[in-house]
């Protein structure tokens, strides 16, 4: 795929036969993957898995973040509640290319109710290979910082 990464992901009910998935092809790839669960199918609450991946990434724990849950939307509304995340909600693999080359997502998230397997591994795959292109980006996601806003 590309250079060894630290990946951290998690999922939903909704998502975690998805994230498992992800997170076996993420290892085969040689990446280290932080899982953070769910780990089966019993009901739970989205924003505590964001916190755990989103929490990771902000630590430096992590390089990216990967969030699965039925839609993908609230598990990108939880994650972009962080200063220190841009994550992009993504279901088709020229967003997930555009928002690491353009808005340097560190977290993407998807729906396992809205897309297919083959999808979110050519997603991941466009995630983690695309590089940030910098330049007149640096000034827009600079401006996305509430202060610079003020
Ligand atoms: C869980 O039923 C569902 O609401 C959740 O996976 C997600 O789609 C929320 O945005």
């Amino acid at each position: 795929m590309t250079r060894s990464l630290i990946v951290a992901i998690g999922a939903d009910h909704g998502g975690v036969l998805l994230k498992n998935r992800l997170a076996a092809v993420l290892a085969e790839a040689g990446h280290q993957v932080l899982d953070f669960g769910t780990d089966g199918p019993a009901s739970v609450d989205y924003p505590d898995f964001a916190q755990a991946v989103c929490g990771a990434i902000t630590r430096a724990e992590a390089d990216l973040g990967v969030l699965v849950c039925g839609t993908g939307i609230g598990m990108s509304i939880a994650a972009n509640r962080h200063p220190a995340i841009r994550c992009a909600l993504v279901h088709d693999v020229t967003t997930a290319r555009l928002t690491r080359a353009h808005n340097d997502a560190n977290v993407i998230a998807m729906g396992a109710r809205i897309i297919g397997e083959e999808v979110a591994l050519d997603i991941l795959n466009a995630f983690l290979t695309t590089k940030y292109e910098g330049g007149r980006h640096d000034r827009r996601i600079a401006k996305l910082n509430l202060e610079s806003a003020e």
